[in-house]
This record gives structure tokens, C-alpha cells and sequence, in this order.
């Protein structure tokens, strides 16, 4: 009793007690729905339940009840302090799951939006060319072989039949190296000799592409690397009608099966005889135009039969062994095909030219 007492100025009846409990329960849960958050939540629940709240103060005028209304009192309180607990804990579960459904909400991924577009790249069109070639060939039974881009003086020219100061080295002005026995390779006829050593006595049937360089003035119509691919048929009874019908037939894949073909004589010091395909102008139908400069013709290749001191250097014995080689320049022929006027776009890296293909 003692401890109450200093709070006993008037003393507080039941009913009254029990209608300060009633009212301590509706204000509480006044507007407890319309809560927005936690903070607000947990100051309210402060106010009634804390320590100091307005419960535990009612509850110090218990003592100035006797004994079963004391009991009677205390268990209602415990009712109401029992609902309170439970309303203030339901509406911060509400409040949480409306925060948790509004974070969602928010960052939810909207997979009905079209991505952000992907600047796809595409093939090079002098790649694309070298492509369909290498497919081409590929049909026809000819290996991919890939040599080399830095070669020596002996296999870029001498074991092809240019030996030192041979006139004909100056048709490819060449990139040497600190080593003036080390080039860049002008072409890629010196895989001929590689895949012949690797080879022989067995027949060959290949194509070899990649870049060459030549130590050239840039211009409209010539730069210092373009790919080219190289042809290499070795084998016993291979004849120039084989170099025809088999390059013919390989420029009407490319060009279309309607495309007349000429040969016309030429010199390389690597075939014997030489020559150099054309094809009839598709611009003017071999009437004459800018593009075949009023000839009707466009030149696509430079071919011929194996020279016979070429074979020997490759260890095929030419009493027994013949063959036929040709190259031909991918970018020369996409030039053709797509009416390009200047080499120099294909190492440009100018997108306006890049993505017309
Ligand atoms: N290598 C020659 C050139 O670069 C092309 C060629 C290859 C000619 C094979 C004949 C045989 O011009």
C-alpha cells in the first residue's frame, strides 16, 4: 500500500477506473489505421504502453481500490493492454508490407520495355568477300591453308624464281625489316612453297588468304596491305584446261552462272605460262564503261601453271608433277562488285562506309 500512497490525494472508484480504461482504448486506436509509419507507430505505442504511458499511470490508481475490485480492474486493464499490443503490432505489420509492396513496386524490372538497342558490329566487307571465296573453294575440295605474313627474301621471292636483283622483284616494292633477309610478304604466293615441303610427294588442292603488304604510294587504287588468296593445285596430269574450267567455274559462284570469262596472256616468274582472268563487265554488260575503262572487260585474277623450277623448289619432282596457282585480291573484287572508287575506305574505319555492308 505504502507505494501508491503519495499519489493518493483523491482516491479513484472503479466504474470510474474502468471508464478510464475505456477511454485510454478508444483514444489509442483513434485513427491508429490511418498511420503512415513506424516512427508514428512507435510513439504511440510509447504514449500507452511505454513505461511513463498512459496505462501504467491508470494503473497506479489500482491501489485505491479494495482487494476483488482491485482484481477485477487489473484483469480488464490486461484486456485492454492485450488488445492495444496487438492493434499497435497489426498496423506496423501493414505499414511494413506497404513499404515492402511500394520498394517493389518501384523496382520492379519492366520486361514489356524494348531493351536498350545493341549497336551490333558486322563483318568488314573485305572480310566478307575473303569469305564467301574461302567458302567457295572450300566447296570446290580446296583446303584453307594459312601462311605466314612475315616472311624471308628466299621464300617471298627466290624460291619462286626471283632470285637476288631479278627485274621482275620490282613489280613488289617491299617492306623489308632491319633484316634485309626479312620482309613483310608481298604476296601470298610464298605459302605455295610452305604447303609444297609440307606435302609433298601428295597432291595438293589449296587456297591460302591473308594480308600482304607493299611498300607502295597510297592511293585511289593501291595501299600498303589488302588480303589476297592464293590457289594452289599440284598433282600429276593437271593441265591449263584444269586452270580454266576450274577458275571459270569458281567466277560463276562468285559473279553468277551467267558470267563470261576470258583469259588473257601474262607474266608471273613463279607460273609458266601466265596469265590473268578477266570477267565480262557487269556494269555494261562488256559493252564499255567508266568502270572497265570501255574495255568490257574487269580483271579478277593472275594465274598459271606451277613453273617447273617453283615444283622443284617445293620437292616435287616436275618431270612427274604439274599445277596450277592463281591470286586474286578480295578488295579488289568487292571494289567491283559494289562499285567502290577508292581503296583507301577499306583501312579508313569511316562507318558511313562500313555500314553500307
Ligand atoms: N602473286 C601474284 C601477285 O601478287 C599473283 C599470282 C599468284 C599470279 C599465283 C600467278 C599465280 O600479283
Amino acid at each position: 500500500m505504502a507505494k501508491g500512497q503519495g499519489s493518493q490525494a483523491e482516491k479513484m472508484p472503479k466504474a470510474a477506473q474502468e471508464a478510464r480504461l475505456t477511454e485510454i482504448e478508444r483514444v489509442a486506436l483513434d485513427g491508429l489505421g490511418d498511420l503512415r509509419d513506424l516512427e508514428a507507430v512507435a510513439e504511440r505505442a510509447q504514449t500507452f504502453l511505454g513505461r511513463n504511458g498512459e496505462m501504467n499511470r491508470a494503473l497506479e490508481h489500482l491501489v485505491d481500490l479494495p482487494r476483488e475490485e482491485r482484481a477485477e480492474v487489473g484483469r480488464r486493464a490486461n484486456e485492454v493492454k492485450g488488445r492495444l499490443e496487438h492493434a499497435f503490432a497489426a498496423q506496423r505489420e501493414a505499414i511494413e508490407a506497404r513499404l515492402l509492396e511500394g520498394h517493389l513496386r518501384e523496382e520492379a524490372v519492366d520486361v514489356s520495355l524494348p531493351g536498350r538497342p545493341i549497336g551490333r558490329g558486322r563483318v568488314h566487307p573485305a572480310n566478307r568477300t575473303l569469305r564467301q571465296i574461302a567458302d567457295i573453294w572450300a566447296e570446290m575440295g580446296f583446303a584453307i591453308y594459312l601462311s605466314r605474313e612475315v616472311e624471308t627474301d628466299e621464300f617471298n621471292f627466290g624460291l619462286l624464281n626471283m632470285p637476288p636483283h631479278h627485274p621482275a622483284r620490282d613489280q613488289w616494292d617491299t617492306f623489308y625489316t632491319t633484316d634485309p633477309q626479312v620482309l613483310l610478304r608481298t604476296h601470298t604466293s610464298p605459302g605455295q612453297i610452305h604447303v609444297m615441303r609440307q606435302r609433298a610427294p601428295a597432291p595438293i588442292r589449296v587456297v591460302l588468304p591473308g594480308m600482304c603488304y607493299r611498300y607502295e604510294q597510297v592511293t585511289a587504287r593501291s595501299e600498303i596491305q589488302f588480303n589476297q588468296v592464293e590457289g594452289l593445285a599440284v598433282g600429276q596430269r593437271i593441265t591449263f584446261a584444269d586452270l580454266k574450267g576450274t577458275l571459270t567455274a569458281f567466277a560463276r559462284r562468285l559473279f553468277g552462272a551467267q558470267v563470261a570469262t576470258r583469259f588473257r596472256a601474262a607474266h608471273f616468274p613463279f607460273t609458266e605460262p601466265s596469265a590473268e582472268m578477266d570477267i565480262e563487265c557487269f556494269v555494261c554488260g562488256g559493252v564499255g564503261c567508266v568502270v572497265c575503262k570501255g574495255t568490257g572487260w574487269l580483271e579478277v585474277l593472275g594465274c598459271g601453271m606451277v613453273h617447273p623450277t617453283v615444283l622443284a623448289n617445293g620437292g616435287y619432282d616436275p618431270t612427274r608433277f604439274s599445277g596450277f596457282a592463281f591470286g586474286m585480291g578480295p578488295e579488289r573484287l568487292t571494289m567491283l562488285k559494289h562499285r567502290i572508287e577508292d581503296i583507301r575506305y577499306f583501312w579508313g574505319n569511316d562507318l558511313r562506309f562500313l555500314e553500307q555492308f
